[in-house]
């Protein structure tokens, strides 16, 4: 009998039960005598020993379902060294988890965080086998995340609808995109949603080019502008601050709920437009796979299931140019993949006319 685990790990999105299902179809095909053990919650069912011996069924029937059957967590990399509240030591547990149930490899579904675990699992000397998962896309060594292109389809929905309602009353209307770090999923969704301003972390902006640029829309008869702004979205005077400095600078300025309603207070400020903020958050993270996700799923999950197959442990699953390959944890590990501000979409986009507002 070989014995898998299989834990999803880090915030969800759509596609975690298409791969799962990728995997697990694949891996009953390869062996007779496989048995899957499904980690609870992440990590934490690898820490506490929480965890279910799959029956294969349970992989049916969820290709288009949203979420995680087996639940998911965060559990930073940064406090896996530190002893949980107990005392107990995080890595030797999960260590102690995965000897005790014989496995004979971990599956990872996650992303940037995940991955660091991952990898820290495997110098610890367990098989890992991981798969890229988010909707941020940011995930370095592979072109493409499960769960991005799902991600774009529901911000750029949320945009499509701003777009009616902004065009009636004339108004100025930001859309924040999820993206702390990155702007993938505000590059793509704001680009397919025709938004006139898409403001990125990666591209500090300056609020005169935003004016200038709402205000050159307003002299061409244009009633109304859209913003896709991304959660991480920075002005060039907050980029050139230390962690520490834009804390004390946030700390001592008006409070905002989020970047998208300070951008809108000061575009109220300086031009006296209307402005309405909307914030999908979530259900960007929600519903069901989009087909290419579901296609993607079941590729990268077959292909991880190879890889078992071969004792190829220690690789996460990648996409580069449209084939599946495998790709070292230890390359992969801590590494952002973030947009270039000279990337040839930016550069198309700024082309047809959208502001990334700085220049
Ligand atoms: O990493 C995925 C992501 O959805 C980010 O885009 C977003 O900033 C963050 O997770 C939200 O995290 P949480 O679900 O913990 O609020």
């Amino acid at each position: 009998m070989m014995r898998i685990g299989m834990l999803t790990s880090g915030g969800d999105c759509q596609s975690l039960n298409a791969t799962m299902r990728g995997v697990a179809k694949a891996l009953y095909r390869m062996f007779d005598d496989v048995e899957i053990i499904g980690f609870e919650d992440g990590y934490k069912g690898l820490i506490y020993a929480d965890y279910r011996i799959m029956d294969r069924r349970e992989f049916s029937g969820i290709l288009t379902k949203g979420g995680t059957i087996l639940g998911t967590s965060r559990q930073p990399f940064k406090q896996m060294r530190i002893p949980d509240e107990n005392g107990l030591d995080k890595v030797e547990a999960m260590k102690h988890t995965y000897r005790k149930l014989k496995l004979e490899c971990l599956v990872v579904l996650g992303g940037n965080g995940s991955q660091k675990t991952a990898n820290l699992l495997r110098e610890e000397g367990l098989n890992v086998v991981s798969l890229p998962k988010t909707i941020d896309n940011d995930l370095w060594g592979t072109d493409v995340t499960f769960g991005f292109q799902s991600a774009i389809n529901v911000a750029t929905n949320a945009i499509d609808c701003i777009h009616t309602t902004a065009a009636s009353h004339g108004r100025v209307f930001i859309v924040e995109v999820m993206g702390h770090k990155v702007g993938w999923l505000t590059l793509y969704a704001g680009i397919a949603g025709g938004a006139d301003i898409i403001l990125l972390p990666e591209i500090p902006y300056d609020m005169n080019v935003i004016v200038k640029a709402l205000q050159m829309r307003n002299k061409q008869g244009k009633r109304f502008s859209i913003l896709a702004v991304a959660e991480g979205a920075i002005s060039k005077e907050d980029a050139l601050l230390t962690k520490k400095e834009l804390k004390e600078k946030k700390k001592n300025g008006p409070v905002y709920p989020s970047v998208a309603y300070e951008i809108g207070a000061q575009i109220t400020e300086r031009t006296g437009q209307e402005v309405r903020v909307t914030v999908p958050g979530h259900m960007q993270r929600g519903g069901e796979p989009c087909p290419y996700d579901r296609v993607l799923s079941t590729r990268l999950g077959a292909e991880a299931a190879l890889l078992i197959k071969n004792k190829d442990y220690g690789n996460m699953v990648a996409v580069k140019n449209n084939e599946i390959v495998k790709i070292p944890l230890q390359e992969i590990a801590g590494k952002l993949k973030t947009v270039d501000p000279d990337c040839s979409l930016v550069k198309e986009a700024k082309m047809i006319g959208i502001s990334f507002g700085d220049e």
